[in-house]
């Protein structure tokens, strides 16, 4: 089965990838397609932007496309910054996490959780969407890290004393919200990804 990953954003690339490894799905990226467009997420909710990613690239590709749409909720900002997690100062990834540290100054509650929704949309106009959430702790220092994902650096999962970005792929692709999310989109896909 060939499934095409609805987006351009090269961490989760390879962290879908690395999740569906050794199954017989084959995941084609855009790049494959040199396709650049810029698919606008104009949606209040994770699924609905989700839906448009996904939904997007079935339609232009003619094949069955995954997305996700994630993003960080912080209790005590009342689960911001949420689906604007990518926007969230504006800046970069390193700008966001000063932002959260600025916001989170004085504030000794830091608990928080990543929201994976994950979308599999079909040529046909069906979809299902998968969720998958992973709990943990927003640390109150900025380590720099080469090439780290968005809010990696600062989110510490519970029951582990490494935040995101020190655990290594292989923990985080078996612990993370994504990850949680494209297992449960692999147990439906599993009778397709064995039996084909
Ligand atoms: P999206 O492309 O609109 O789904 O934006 C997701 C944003 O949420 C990313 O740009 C990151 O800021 C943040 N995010 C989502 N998943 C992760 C993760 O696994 N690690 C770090 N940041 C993440």
């Amino acid at each position: 089965m060939k499934i095409l990953i609805a987006s351009h954003n090269n961490h989760k690339i390879k962290e879908i990838k690395a999740i569906f490894m050794g199954t017989n799905v084959k995941l084609v990226s855009l790049d494959e397609f040199d396709d650049h467009d810029d698919v606008e997420e104009t949606e209040h909710t994770f699924i609905k932007n989700a839906v448009i990613k996904a939904k997007y690239y079935a339609k232009k590709y003619r094949m069955p496309a995954i997305s996700d749409d994630s993003g960080l909720c912080v209790d005590a900002l009342n689960g911001r910054p949420g689906v604007h997690s990518k926007r969230y100062s504006n800046g970069n990834d390193n700008q966001n996490n000063l932002k959260l540290l600025k916001e989170l100054e004085g504030i000794s509650n830091r608990k928080a959780h990543f929201v994976s929704v994950v979308v599999i949309y079909f040529p046909d106009c069906t979809y299902k969407a998968y969720e998958g959430i992973a709990h943990g702790e927003i640390g109150h220092h900025l380590k720099t890290y080469e090439n780290a994902f968005g809010y990696d650096p600062l989110f510490y999962p519970d029951g582990y004393d490494q935040n995101y970005a020190e655990i290594g792929a292989q923990i985080k692709n078996q612990i993370s919200h994504r990850a949680r999310a494209l297992q449960k989109l692999k147990e439906d896909l599993d009778e397709v990804i064995n039996h084909e």
